[in-house]
């Protein structure tokens, strides 16, 4: 006799929607229910796995073991863009802690009607059409081949969200005002629209971008014509919002040039261990479109140094190990000294009582958006659209 294949979903949702409220993740049984009703294998049919050498594989949703991963707190990524030399992650199903999560810090009552902007997989328009009705729920996403698959999945559990192919940076004129937004993509500002398409009063929950992991979800209420409030306890990340007709940024090669050694006294790899001081980082020099890495052993393959580029090839590597004095090696190089800039945004941030995030920000008015720490208009606060 062969073993009979575990296979069901059911269990694994209830299951999941347990492990959520055992930690902490939701606090509401809406949610919870919601959770325990979405067949999310339905919503991801197809999934990709990174493997240790940065090769791509699919992985069977259907088997066991499939079924195990998908109803688990973990993302899944579900599109792959083909650059040639490499594939990047376009779309994803975000781990559904950090969606339930931020539905509860959204505050969505019964009655509201929501826009979600990036649509992926259309798990979190479920959750949302679960709890609202179908007529409450709109999402929007940038490709059709993203939005339709997610129309028929959806419709063939039975939801009937609004969903629509449409740049999320436009949000949804025909179907506002809406009680709240959720943006499951990054921004580096937020766009007007948004603004202009809730009520007032009403909240958007966002994830501000100014680099990459260089900033945290924000959750925004309207005032009348502006948008004002502070970033979230835990910090999360999403993939950027992408534009059709976009232009690469030219990257110059990382260049050697004028390149000097020293010692530091701001920990390695802000972008891991200080977030807060990542994000300042941004406001104190570093240049636009700069990202971080490290660098491995070819031995042992353990990291050994935090690394810094910017698109015009400066430079800066910073080892882990720190010296016996308790400071830092860096060496930089090219025409911008990219760990000054971080060590300013380090020092600044001691000078500021080391905030962590929810002393930090955001105000966006027609004309202007600003970060800041404490006080809109206090001592600390930067322009988001430098
Ligand atoms: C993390 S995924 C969304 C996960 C989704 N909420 C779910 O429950 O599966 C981010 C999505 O943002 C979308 N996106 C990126 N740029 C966009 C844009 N300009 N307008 C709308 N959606 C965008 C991506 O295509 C991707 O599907």
């Amino acid at each position: 006799m062969t073993a009979q294949l575990d296979t069901a979903w059911e269990p694994r949702a209830q299951a999941l929607a347990d492990e959520l409220e055992t930690r902490g993740d939701l606090t509401d049984p809406a949610w919870k229910a919601a959770v325990a009703a979405t067949p999310r294998h339905v919503l991801v049919p197809k999934v990709y796995e990174q493997g240790t050498t940065g090769e791509w594989h699919s992985v069977d949703v259907a088997s066991p073991s499939g079924l195990d991963r998908v109803y688990s707190p973990t993302t899944l990524i579900t599109a792959l863009a083909n650059h040639g030399t490499h594939h990047e992650s376009i779309s994803s199903s975000t781990k559904p802690d950090l969606m339930v999560r931020m539905l509860e810090t959204l505050d969505v009552h019964d009655d509201h009607t929501v826009l979600e902007i990036g649509t992926g997989t259309g798990y979190n328009a479920a959750l949302l059409t679960h709890r609202l009705g179908a007529e409450r729920v709109f999402s929007v996403d940038l490709d059709a081949e993203i939005v339709d698959p997610a129309r028929e999945r959806l419709a063939s559990i039975g939801l009937r969200p609004t969903l629509v192919t449409r740049d999320g940076a436009e949000g949804l004129r025909e179907h506002a005002p809406f009680d709240r937004i959720i943006a499951t993509c990054s921004v580096p500002t937020v766009p007007r629209a948004w603004c202009d398409q809730l009520v007032d009063g009403g909240l958007l929950l966002v994830d501000i971008k100014a680099g990459p992991t260089a900033g945290n979800l924000v959750l925004l209420r309207r005032d009348g014509d502006r948008l004002e409030g502070r970033f979230t306890d835990r910090w999360a990340t999403f993939m950027q919002m992408r534009h059709h007709h976009e232009q690469p940024r030219s990257l110059h090669p990382p260049t050697d040039a004028g390149a000097r050694t020293r010692t530091t006294k701001t920990p390695p790899d802000p972008w891991q261990h200080n977030r807060e001081v990542w994000f300042l980082a941004h406001f104190t020099g570093l240049p636009n479109g700069v990202r971080h890495g490290m660098r491995f052993d070819p031995d042992t393959r353990q990291p050994t140094a935090g690394t810094i580029t910017a698109p015009e090839g400066s430079h800066a590597f910073v080892m882990l190990e720190p010296t016996p004095d308790g400071a830092w090696s860096v060496t930089e190089s090219g025409p911008t000294r990219l760990w000054q800039a971080v060590e300013g945004a380090h020092q600044m941030w001691r000078a500021a009582g080391e905030p962590g995030w929810p002393r930090l920000g955001v105000t966006v008015e027609a004309s202007d958006q600003w970060a800041w720490i404490d006080d809109p208009h206090g001592e600390y606060q930067w322009s988001l659209t430098i």
